[in-house]
């Protein structure tokens, strides 16, 4: 219970009380018997590392004293209570995965930690975990109150990484406590998108896997997409037979790997069945009417012009829609009622997003339907489309969610909304009486970068830091305090474009749906969220997660470095300054110069360094308890590096958003080479070029894939004119100076007017040449330029073409 007013002294006793105890794992320190409260992280910054938990319960009562518990320890749940039993069977091989402590299941009603149903407890997700120094009780009224206990329990006895290795200790103690739980919200989730990159099945239960232990509870699978149908659909086997297999975009010499693959009804039952274990709901989605290119491509009668398309290998938006006359919407009832064989969901997710409606306007058929139906509107079709299906699922006691688009034709009475573009739609489908999830890009779009980090895997360039999700609340301004209960919960959604590996899958989605999971469930205390505290209890989370191999994002912990001179002045230097930081404001940065990885005992980051030329810097974060949070991260001094430019410190030019980091081909299976591009403007800018200490430059060029969807954006590409058959790559200095005022006409110049061009280099045919080229010039001779001056690097090749990027730029130094 957390008790408001509590006085300041007692609550700063409490928690330093309950931090060594956390912190002294397996010793013998017992404070002495004193009670007190722990409040949620919300009321005050320096408790919350106190207990290993994520997400922070609801209330917290913490005693003296202290419960062991020892390897071998029993685990005992009522006579023949199936959910407390498979609660139990989870704490057990988690906590077995988390650091080493084996548990037993047993029948012993004097076992020290012991399963009760209680049906006072109200909520079926509530639990009430009261631990004493003879045993831990996890008390629920329903199966995923007791899986909750057990996770809860599961963290409180792994606090530390501590069972394993020689020499470790044989128990594990826990302090005395009560602690009672439920969510503050029903909706707790995270979107997997296995259409643009399939994901083999395994990646998706080991999400499961990890979800669970963060009180995440729901996994909405994304399984259509123009670019792939990945759900068995018996009654129409080209779904899958054509509908699940796409080429890999060409970038010059023809149509990359085949690329693809589906689920059987059979896998995906018993994923939904080991979800369902972990108290965890499947939510699939079916995306209709836009993003059906797949769809169409499967069975061409579906679509509106009647035609056949590739299953696409483009990302983005592309013309083809499903086409909702009688025999389409058949078609669709019969795919729902599979869909719902399969998943028990309560809801079915029927997508509606990002639709052009262009084929259905140009369609005498489809507007004859309209007009038939007494429909005005295209996006009023699309609202009477998901109505129909909504009255689908109602007859079979389901419910329809969708993306917020289907509020645009009117908002069918039966649906509930995702709201993604921002949280306008949460808001007007909230106060119009329909329940929403809010998951708004960028924020709660998880594969959008974490950071700036020149490792970071290929994905969306808008930085979204572990803290900006953390920070994100899901109750938007603008809804009516009676409305509030329709607000269901959040979500973070990993679309795959960039995402082709397990390894990225996972590196996107961890660790920041810690961060939506303590949102999720927490709760809310307004204005006073404790990020430094989460950090703390997130730390030992992460540990747990990446055992057994899994990847978690260190990207909030690693080091960053900084240069505190420019690279002109570097050059001349005796000494060379650089500064160290991390995103997350938790632990140390530590670092050597020899070279070597830093442990917990080298050197602390304080303040800027200097050091003599060539030096490698080394560092990592580290946790107060001397655990790494990151991998070592290198910082080389010497003139290579400072007469070197790679793609992650590049601007767009003109100045505008970078927006994406994308791999050298679609389907790469590596995390690198990556480059991040502006795909409206082939551009690239070093804004501090060491000009004056340059005699010559060498450029390192990769032929991407072109394959972005644009609809109606299309026109906002900027062309610029070829001079020679591939276009060229053209060098040019003080471009920025040029680009400032310059209207559409002057960017589609090359050079910019009043920029100096450096050098200009043919593009070779991409039929013939190789993906990734160098070109070298000498650089003209032209002392007024300095070591900062802005050059650009634009690409003419036509749009038509494969899409260029810089990958890395060497200066060639001049003679001393
Ligand atoms: C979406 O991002 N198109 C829902």
């Amino acid at each position: 219970m957390v008790r408001a007013g509590m006085g300041a002294t007692m609550t700063a006793r409490c928690r330093l009380g309950a931090w060594f105890r956390v912190g002294a794992l397996a010793t013998a320190s017992i404070l002495p018997a004193l009670v007190c409260t722990v409040p949620a992280p919300a009321h005050a910054h320096a408790q919350s590392s106190a207990l290993a938990l994520t997400p922070w319960p609801a209330s917290v009562e913490q005693g003296g004293g202290k419960l062991l518990v020892a390897r071998g320890s029993a685990v005992a749940v009522p006579p023949g209570d199936a959910d407390a039993a498979d609660a139990a069977k989870l704490l057990i091989e988690h906590a077995e995965r988390a650091n080493g402590l084996v548990l037993s299941a047993s029948s012993s009603a004097g076992a020290p930690i012991r399963f009760e149903r209680d049906q006072a407890i109200s909520g079926a997700e509530a639990y009430r975990l009261t631990v004493t120094s003879s045993g831990a009780v996890i008390a629920a009224s329903g199966k995923s109150g007791f899986i909750y206990g057990a996770m809860t329990l599961m963290q409180l006895l792994t606090a530390d990484a501590g069972l394993t290795g020689k020499g470790a200790a044989k128990s594990v103690s826990i302090p005395v406590l009560t602690i009672q739980d439920s969510p503050r919200f029903a909706w707790r989730g995270v979107m997997v998108d296995p259409c643009r990159h399939f994901q083999p099945i395994e990646s998706i239960y080991a999400i499961v896997d990890r979800m669970v232990e963060v009180k995440l509870n729901t996994l909405h699978f994304h399984l259509s997409d123009d670019q792939g149908w990945r759900f068995e659909v018996k009654r129409y086997p080209e779904l899958t037979r054509i509908g699940a297999w796409r080429n890999g975009p060409d970038t010059g010499h023809g149509p990359g790997e085949r690329n693809g693959g589906f689920y059987t009804q059979e896998q995906l039952k018993a994923l939904v069945a080991y979800a369902a274990a972990r108290g965890i709901t499947v939510v699939p989605e079916i995306d209709l009417p836009g993003h059906a290119q797949a769809l169409v491509a499967a069975y061409p009668e579906l679509g509106v012009p009647g035609s056949r398309p590739e299953v696409s290998n483009g990302w983005g938006i592309f013309p083809w829609l499903f086409n909702p006359n009688e025999a389409g919407m058949t078609f669709v009832r019969n795919v729902l009622d599979e869909l719902m064989e399969v998943f028990p969901s309560q809801y079915i997710h029927l997508g509606g997003d990002e639709a052009v409606k262009d084929q259905w306007e140009r369609s005498p058929e489809v507007q004859s339907q309209m007009r038939k139906l007494g429909i005005k509107s295209e996006n009023a079709m699309q609202s009477w489309m998901i109505d129909q299906f909504g009255n689908h699922l109602a007859k079979h006691g389901r419910r329809l969610i969708g993306w917020d688009e289907i509020l645009d034709g009117g908002l069918p009475a039966s649906a509930s909304v995702m709201s993604w573009r921002g949280e306008r739609g949460a808001v007007d489908a909230a106060n119009a009486g329909h329940d929403v999830v809010l998951s708004p890009a960028p924020t709660l779009y998880l594969d959008n970068l974490e950071s700036t980090l020149p490792d970071e895997a290929p994905g969306r360039i808008s930085i979204q830091s572990m803290e900006t999700v953390y920070r994100y609340d899901p109750m938007p301004k603008g809804i009516d305090a009676a409305r509030a209960k329709h607000v269901m919960g959040l979500q973070g959604n990993a679309w795959s474009e960039y995402i082709v590996t397990p390894w990225q899958l996972q590196h996107k989605l961890f660790p920041r749906v810690g961060a939506i999971a303590e949102t999720a469930w927490s709760p809310q205390v307004a204005g006073t969220k404790d990020y430094a505290g989460f950090l703390a209890r997130l730390t030992p989370q992460i540990r747990r997660w990446k055992q057994g191999g899994f990847e978690v994002s260190d990207s909030a912990f690693g080091v960053a470095f900084t240069a505190t001179q420019t690279r002109g002045a570097a050059l001349d230097a005796k000494a060379i300054g650089v500064t160290l930081a991390r995103q997350a404001p938790y632990g140390t940065i530590r670092y050597t110069l020899d070279g070597k990885a830093p442990g917990a005992k080298s050197a602390a980051y304080a303040k800027a360094l200097a050091v003599k030329p060539g030096t490698v810097v080394t560092a990592a974060s580290f946790a107060p308890d001397g655990t790494a949070l990151s991998a070592p991260r290198r910082y080389d001094t010497g003139r290579e590096t400072l007469l070197t430019s790679t793609s992650s410190s590049l601007t767009a030019c003109p100045r505008g958003s970078q927006g994406l980091r994308i791999p050298l081909n679609a389907d790469a299976t590596s995390n690198g080479p990556a480059y991040n591009v502006n795909i409206f403007d082939t551009c690239q800018a070093d804004d501090h070029a060491p000009l004056a200490h340059a005699k010559s430059i060498t450029v390192s060029v990769a032929r991407l894939p072109r394959n972005w969807g644009l609809a109606h954006e299309e026109s906002a590409v900027i062309g610029h004119y070829a001079v020679t058959p591939h276009g060229e790559l053209i060098i040019s200095a003080n471009c920025r100076a040029a680009e400032k005022n310059a209207d559409r006409k002057q960017k589609e110049h090359s050079p910019m007017p009043g920029a100096t061009v450096l050098a200009t280099f043919p593009l070779p045919d991409p039929k013939t040449a190789p993906q990734q080229f160098t070109f070298t010039a000498a650089l003209p001779d032209r002392p007024e330029l300095g070591d900062e001056t802005d050059v650009c690097f634009q690409f003419t090749s036509p749009l038509s073409d494969p899409f260029y990027a810089v990958e890395k730029i060497v200066y060639g130094e001049k003679a001393k």
